[in-house]
């Protein structure tokens, strides 16, 4: 791997505060210090390390690569100083001089509140079927006062003392999953303790709380959509559980799991097949269909498609990460990258190749980018240069 650039060691520093933290915890469990929270080992301190602050300045960032740098230096120096007799002296004094001259970062910026769930993993895996069970909560639980795009634009809201931010915004993206579960589960509160947001564990269980989040992810991803055609976060392709009821010999094991594997996956119908070829060595294709459909004729004996499945859950939660009504889904395309972020979509009317232009998440340097000539090609070629690769409340983002 080269690191040309900042945000490189930025991801890097990101990802190794992460895996810290996480192994601390681990090791805690393993030696049964950790207490536990909700099912799983309940971070100990009201504070955690965090990077969030050095996506937005970047001269945080800068401070803390170079103090790690000079620390290291000083390391080696102290080292070298314990094996060499005759240079002890000078060295120690060098390990000193670093020591006492390198400028941290305030300890104050790279710290974060934290809670007992900080760090928890949610079990539910972005499948579609949670997606969908939190739907059904968030409108009887949530709507009232965040609206049904998430926005917040409610009369209930609007009366509220505190108003309730916008769920739609990259607001979700900037929270660890744990620490958003432990605000639903907990309600928020003012300064002087005043319930600005409901709590909602004695009334649902963790699991609920689980598919909740994963619904105002997936919702978000919708309204995204919706608003400026393009997915301004990240998404992923939900986890589909329902079986290959027709499949190459060989996508059984190539779908299961989707990781690694640029998938297309086809919302087809009856009156919209997927009448064309998709046996392409680029992609698995997927058939996700609604009813009987009839499919794409073979091409030279091969099959046509790496996987025929049916579920309506796939179908709801399609139509709410794509901002498409469930009845106009049909004819719609959808593309991952092989770490199973959906990143392109192409509309059931649009007749043309694709292209890159249908790219509709990708870094805002390029976002406008647009190379039509170049088909299918240059869209995977662009989706594989630019992987996503950013953080979530100083975390690093996994699909998951
Ligand atoms: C009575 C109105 C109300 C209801 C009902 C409600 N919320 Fe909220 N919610 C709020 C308000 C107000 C805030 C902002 C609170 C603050 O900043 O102190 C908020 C904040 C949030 C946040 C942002 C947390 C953050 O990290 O800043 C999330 C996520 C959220 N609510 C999810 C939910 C979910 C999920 C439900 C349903 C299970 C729900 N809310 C029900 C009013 C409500």
């Amino acid at each position: 791997m080269i690191f040309s650039s900042l945000s490189d060691w930025i991801n890097l520093l990101l990802s190794a505060i992460q895996v810290l933290q996480e192994s601390f915890l681990h090791v805690l469990a393993a030696l049964g210090l950790a207490q536990s929270s909700h099912g799983q080992p309940a971070w100990p301190f009201s504070h955690r390390l965090s990077g969030e602050v050095m996506l937005i300045d970047r001269s945080v960032a800068r401070q803390l690569l170079s103090a790690l740098g000079w620390s290291a230096a000083a390391l080696l120096s102290f080292t070298i100083a314990l094996l060499w007799r005759r240079g002890r002296l000078a060295m120690l004094l060098i390990s000193v001089v670093i020591v006492f001259f390198t400028a941290w970062p305030d300890r104050q910026l790279l710290l974060a509140p934290a809670e007992a769930t900080s760090f928890h993993v949610s079990p539910s895996g972005f499948s579609a079927t949670a997606i969908v069970h939190g739907k059904q909560l968030y409108d009887q639980r949530c709507a009232g006062c965040h609206a049904a795009d998430g926005k917040g634009d409610t009369p209930l809201a609007l009366s509220a003392r505190v108003a309730p931010p916008n769920l739609a915004s990259g607001l979700l993206w900037r929270r660890a999953d744990g620490e958003l579960f432990w605000k639903i589960a907990y309600g928020m509160h003012d300064r002087r303790g005043a319930t600005t947001m409901p709590g909602f564990t004695g009334s649902l269980t963790d699991n609920d709380l689980w598919d909740l989040i994963d619904f105002m992810k997936a919702n978000a991803a919708g309204t995204s959509i919706r608003d400026i055609g393009a997915w301004d976060q990240p998404v992923a392709l939900p986890t589909l559980t329902s079986n290959c009821e027709k499949s190459s010999p060989s996508s059984a094991r190539l779908l299961n799991p989707w990781r690694g594997q640029r998938v297309r996956m086809v919302l087809a119908s009856a009156k919209q097949p997927a009448s064309f070829p998709l046996d392409d060595p680029r992609l698995r294709s997927v058939i996700l269909a609604d009813g009987a459909v009839s499919l794409p004729a073979s091409q030279a004996g091969a099959p046509a498609i790496d996987c025929l499945m049916h579920s309506d859950d796939a179908w709801k939660a399609l139509s709410i990460i794509t901002g498409v009504t469930v009845d106009k889904l049909a004819g719609t395309q959808l593309l991952t990258d092989r770490d199973g972020w959906l990143r392109a979509r192409k509309l059931a009317d649009d007749k043309d190749n694709w292209s890159e232009s249908d790219i509709l998440c990708r870094a805002p340097t390029t976002m406008n980018k647009d190379n039509a000539a170049g088909g299918l090609d240059s869209l995977i070629a662009a989706m594989d240069a630019e992987p996503v690769r950013f953080v979530k409340g100083g975390f690093v983002h996994t699909t998951q």
